[in-house]
């Protein structure tokens, strides 16, 4: 099974997740997530960024549509939270981002599903209870499918 379903108790156990996987992050990777308003898709993104040995990551508001963090990567942080015309998305510019150095991460993905990359990780989170959210790692294309295989690896070592 490609897929990975992770349910996470708390913010923290989250941005632990998004910090395993900014590890694993490679130059040009795109990560799309999925959820409603309060998921937690920010703070997923948070973990990321950890992960990608940013220290000083600030959550802007989501008026901002890119904000640049410089890592052992650049982090694309793209907040799609606004607009609502595909169109829109296409007019923003964004492929010096996706198809740039530096690794993407997309909240509301799914207004610009279609004007984003075909291969990407999609991860959907869904609200189960206060703290408790179910997170759905979906990877298309084969760079992805190898990227959840080593999140799925670590989880079970750090298990033992
Ligand atoms: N298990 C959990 N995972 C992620 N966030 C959680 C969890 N439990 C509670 N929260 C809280 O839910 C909120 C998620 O907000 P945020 O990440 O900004 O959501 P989004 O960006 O999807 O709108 C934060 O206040 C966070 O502390
Ligand atoms: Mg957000």
């Amino acid at each position: 099974m490609k897929r990975l379903e992770v349910v996470s108790n708390s913010a923290a156990q989250t941005r632990r997740l998004g910090s395993r996987l900014g590890e694993l992050a490679a130059p040009g990777d795109i990560v799309l997530l999925v959820g409603k308003l309060g998921a937690g898709k920010t703070c997923f993104t948070q973990g990321m960024a950890k992960g990608l040995g940013i220290d000083e990551y600030t959550a802007s508001p989501s008026f901002v549509l890119v904000r640049e963090y410089q890592g052992r990567l650049p982090l694309y942080h793209i907040d799609l939270y606004r607009l609502d015309r595909l169109e829109e998305v296409v007019d923003l510019g964004l492929d010096d981002y996706l198809y740039g150095k530096g690794v993407s991460v997309v909240e509301w993905a799914d207004r610009g599903l279609n004007a984003l990359p075909e291969e990407h990780l999609l991860i959907k989170i869904e609200h189960l209870a206060a703290t408790k959210r179910r997170l759905t790692f979906e990877p298309d294309g084969i760079r992805y499918v190898n990227m959840v295989s080593k999140l799925k690896s670590i989880r079970r070592r750090s298990k033992k």
